[in-house]
């Protein structure tokens, strides 16, 4: 029995050191979020469809979307590698906050592009 008990201590332990590393990198991998196998076409154009496209997209883009079309992967790879997508949605105090007049991505969807970014931003 009290083996039982130190072998679940330790568990405890080791887990919450690997979660805590985890935690900083992505912040909202503990919340259900599923980040396994990120890819432009599963996991980050939904997000784009639902949340951007709405001014950014091939239609609207030059009316409401600032003459930033978000549907040609060329022109969202260049204002992801320029930073302006990131810190954009992350709301960062020196950028125009996006989505525009709406709410902040859900910390999944960020954690999602984050990840998106970190392995290249590719079109796949
Ligand atoms: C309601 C319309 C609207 C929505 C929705 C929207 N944008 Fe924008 N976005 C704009 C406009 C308009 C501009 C041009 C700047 C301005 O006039 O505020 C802009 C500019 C930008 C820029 C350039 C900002 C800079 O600092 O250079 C980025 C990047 C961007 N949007 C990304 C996004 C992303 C990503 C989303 C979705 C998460 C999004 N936008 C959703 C309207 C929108």
């Amino acid at each position: 029995m009290k083996k039982l008990l130190i072998f679940a201590l330790v568990a405890g332990f080791l887990a919450g050191c690997y979660y805590d590393n985890e935690e900083t990198l992505y912040p909202s991998l503990d919340k259900g979020c599923d980040t396994t196998g990120v890819t432009f076409s599963k996991s980050i154009q939904p997000i784009l469809q639902t949340n951007c496209y709405g001014c950014h997209s091939i239609k609207d883009y030059a009316s409401m979307g600032g003459n930033l079309n978000l549907e040609d992967y060329t022109t969202l790879k260049r204002a992801v590698d320029d930073g302006h997508f990131y810190l954009a949605i992350i709301h960062d105090p020196a950028h125009i906050p996006m989505p525009k007049d709406g709410a902040k991505l859900d910390t999944c969807s960020i954690t999602k592009i984050k990840i998106w970014i970190d392995h290249g931003a590719l079109n796949n």
